[in-house]
């Protein structure tokens, strides 16, 4: 029996579209037993969403791992007990993915490298902002220009609040809205805005996050899917939110601060006020990603 746990994961923090993300303490669990046929149980989030068949994502990944050592696919029986909210911006698919990777990969007896494993990740979800953190932990910074490299940042001393709304949006559908090209100023504010993000978290000079959480590559768009999405924000740090921004690719909205019940309270309200159903979630970051979080007994 292999059991990996995966954390939830918040992709762009702000400023860091494409690079930058967070692992959360919430997690999917990917169990996995030798089996005659392929068996696929989910439990909980997206229980009778998620498919229980060859294409259900965990197993294709979990396939991923046999073909590229040059193995035959074997059926297994996966248990998959899911906590991370679907298509929420809370790196579902990533974990999924994610899961499986690391799940065959003890499977195997663990015969590719990290590396690989996040090399195998990116190819299969598009971009490293949340497979990184779901398989590393932490706060990962990652470039592919062209060779995939990734960084950990230190972790941050700050609660996290996610304010979760009631609809879902897909990641390919925000992806769509976002322009070709940005005016140049919005560029050279992202780059001041990720420098002081950067900052904020290696000095723990967490007043920066003011400007260090703001955004003007994807936000500006993707905020038009959010009613309400300004004003949370601004309620959010009226009520002592350091930074906020949009997670991943939204609907939910993620403020860091000390005063997480305040926030949380605040957001909500406002989101009610704009019509919108949420769930708020008090987490923190999550220092070991998957890589660390396999038993294998
Ligand atoms: N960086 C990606 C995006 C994350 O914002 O489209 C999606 O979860």
């Amino acid at each position: 029996m292999i059991r990996v746990r995966v954390p939830a994961t918040s992709a762009n923090l702000g400023p860091g579209f494409d690079v930058i993300g967070v692992a959360l303490s919430i997690f999917n669990e990917v169990w996995v037993e030798a089996s005659k046929e392929l068996k696929i149980e989910v439990f909980g989030e997206g229980a009778n969403k998620i498919s229980k068949a060859q294409d259900n994502l965990v197993y294709r990944a979990f396939c991923e791992v046999f073909e590229k050592v040059g193995k035959e696919p074997e059926p297994v029986k996966l248990t998959l007990k899911n906590e991370i909210p679907l298509s929420r911006g809370l790196g579902s698919s990533s974990a999924a993915i994610v899961g499986g990777l690391v799940a065959a990969n003890a499977y195997l007896n663990f015969p590719l490298k990290p590396e690989e494993l996040l090399q195998l990740a990116v190819e299969i979800e598009g971009h490293p902002d949340n497979v990184a953190p779901a398989l590393c932990g932490g706060v990962t910074i990652c470039t592919q220009t062209p060779k995939l490299r990734c960084v950990k940042l230190p972790i941050f001393e700050l609660d996290v609040v996610l304010a979760v709304p009631d609809f879902e949006i897909k990641t390919s559908d925000a992806r769509r809205i976002l322009p070709k090209e940005v005016p140049f100023e919005d560029a050279k504010m992202n780059v001041a805005n990720v420098a002081f993000l950067i900052m904020a978290l290696c000095t723990k000079r967490y007043e920066l996050l003011e400007i260090g959480m703001q955004d003007k590559l994807h936000q500006p768009y993707r905020s038009r899917l959010v009613p309400g999405f300004y004003e949370v924000l601004e309620r959010a740090r009226e009520a002592g939110a350091l930074g906020v921004a949009l997670s991943g690719s939204g609907p939910t909205m993620i403020a860091l601060t000390k005063s997480p019940q305040a926030v949380a309270k605040a957001m909500a309200e406002t989101f009610e006020k704009h019509g919108v159903n949420v769930k708020t979630i008090i987490t923190h970051p999550q220092e070991r990603g998957a890589l660390e979080l396999v038993d294998v007994g």
